[in-house]
């Protein structure tokens, strides 16, 4: 089935959102980080009990300082600057380029029925469902193990999360389904501004105009989803760079192998937040320097042997003509994708040859590629690939 618009539609749409999608998700990122270093950098002041703390920045050929109030100050100053809409945007358009790429072509991208064949409906309802269910099962979590610990939330969280990860590479295709694990967590990122924090500051807000003392433990909680949200952002921004990586999202523990990333980048954050604190806890790089060893030699790819009958190239030819160039060529077959996807052509020897690591690692270590076995490829095809590409890939 084909997609909801025309793949010239899509193509501008995914151009046009993404652009803004990563823009709107630098600058809320920016100031997360920006807030938490703060926080970290700040001093207490002498004979000045109002304040939290105070530093000094130098930035852009200047000096900054910048105090931070325990509560509020005497007087509500004007104009006082918010931060939220890069937060709201950067979920508005992230969900929109969801909807055009996966919703509206689940049948491409979202939905391999080798994995589970499921209807475009079955596919979208779980995907929203999911993400819907994300924040409140979390929230959950929050109000009520976490006003006791916050080990034992992390410990809950982390445990849905591998559940989650293993249950939807269960149910999507392997791209969308590292991409879902992402969107989730970021529901859970936007949703802990717009009903936690945001509310919390307004709080501090009424408080100040009524003068009466503000409600504390609404800014306790604001506090809380803002350091959760700062130790989210690294697993997050993993599964939304994760697209590139089809080593990764394609491998058979694609799930494991995407827990074991977003625990390195939930640690990458723990070390700078004790780092602008002033405490290096080198434990952490070295951690994660071994942890990604580890999983580089782990999913390793099975090397083929290169013995055996040398495979002529007039035969990958055409292996690789029918059932790839259907979409990889100057002129696709395909009336889904028109032009070739990620600009990869199958169309000439050299063409082929050069992409014979890409083609081993989606086509031969795993089945990412024909897209749903779209073009019906065997198995005895992907052995014989494999073995070209062992014996070096010759084309003559
Ligand atoms: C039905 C259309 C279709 C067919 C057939 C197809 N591909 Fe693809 N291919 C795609 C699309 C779409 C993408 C973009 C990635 C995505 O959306 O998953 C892609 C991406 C790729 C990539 C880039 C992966 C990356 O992210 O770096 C490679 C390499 C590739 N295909 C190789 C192949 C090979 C080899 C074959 C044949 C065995 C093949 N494709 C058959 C549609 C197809």
């Amino acid at each position: 089935m084909a997609s909801v618009l025309s793949p010239y539609a899509t193509d501008w749409l995914d151009l046009v959102f993404r652009w803004f999608h990563v823009i709107a998700g630098i600058v809320w990122i920016g100031t997360s980080f920006y807030f938490v270093a703060l926080d970290n950098h700040l001093e207490p002041v002498e004979g000045r009990d109002d304040l939290a703390g105070d530093t000094w920045e130098i930035h852009g050929g200047g000096f900054y300082r910048i105090e931070k109030y325990r509560v509020a100050p005497q007087r509500l100053p004007e104009p006082l600057h918010w931060f939220k809409w890069e937060a709201y945007w950067t979920w508005i358009s992230g969900f929109t380029l969801f909807v055009v790429l996966y919703y509206f072509q689940a049948h491409e991208t979202l939905i391999d029925p080798t994995v589970a064949n499921l209807s475009t409906l079955e596919a979208v309802g779980a995907s929203i469902g999911l993400l819907i269910a994300a924040w409140l099962v979390y929230d959950a979590l929050c109000r009520t193990i976490g006003q006791r610990s916050e080990k034992a939330l992390a410990a809950c969280i982390f445990a849905l999360v591998v559940g989650t990860a293993y249950g939807v590479t269960h149910l999507f295709a392997a791209r969308a389904a590292y991409l879902q694990v992402g969107a989730m967590l970021g529901t859970i990122m936007v949703a802990n501004v717009f009903f936690v924090i945001i509310p919390a500051h307004r709080e501090l807000i009424r408080a100040k105009k009524a003068g009466r003392a503000p409600d504390p433990a609404a800014n306790v909680r604001g506090k809380q989803r803002s350091v959760h949200n700062n130790y989210f952002t690294l697993p997050v921004l993993f599964t939304m760079l994760a697209g590139h990586f089809p080593f990764t999202y394609g491998h058979a523990h694609s799930w494991a192998i995407l827990v074991c990333l977003m625990a390195i980048g939930a640690l990458i954050r723990v070390y700078f937040n004790n780092r602008h604190a002033g405490r290096t806890l080198w434990w952490i790089p070295v951690a994660a320097a071994l942890g990604i060893a580890g999983i580089a030699i782990w999913i390793r790819p099975a090397s083929v042997p290169a013995s055996g009958a040398p495979v002529p190239f007039s035969q990958v030819k055409s292996i690789v003509q029918q059932r790839c160039a259907y979409c990889h060529s100057m002129n696709p077959k395909s009336t889904t994708y028109t032009t070739a996807p990620q600009g990869i052509r199958f169309d000439t020897p050299q063409e082929i040859a050069s992409q014979a690591s890409l083609i081993e690692t989606v086509a031969v270590q795993s089945k990412l590629m024909p897209l749903n076995n779209k073009t019906n490829m065997t198995d005895a095809e992907r052995r014989l690939l494999g073995a070209w590409i062992a014996q070096g890939a010759k084309i003559k």
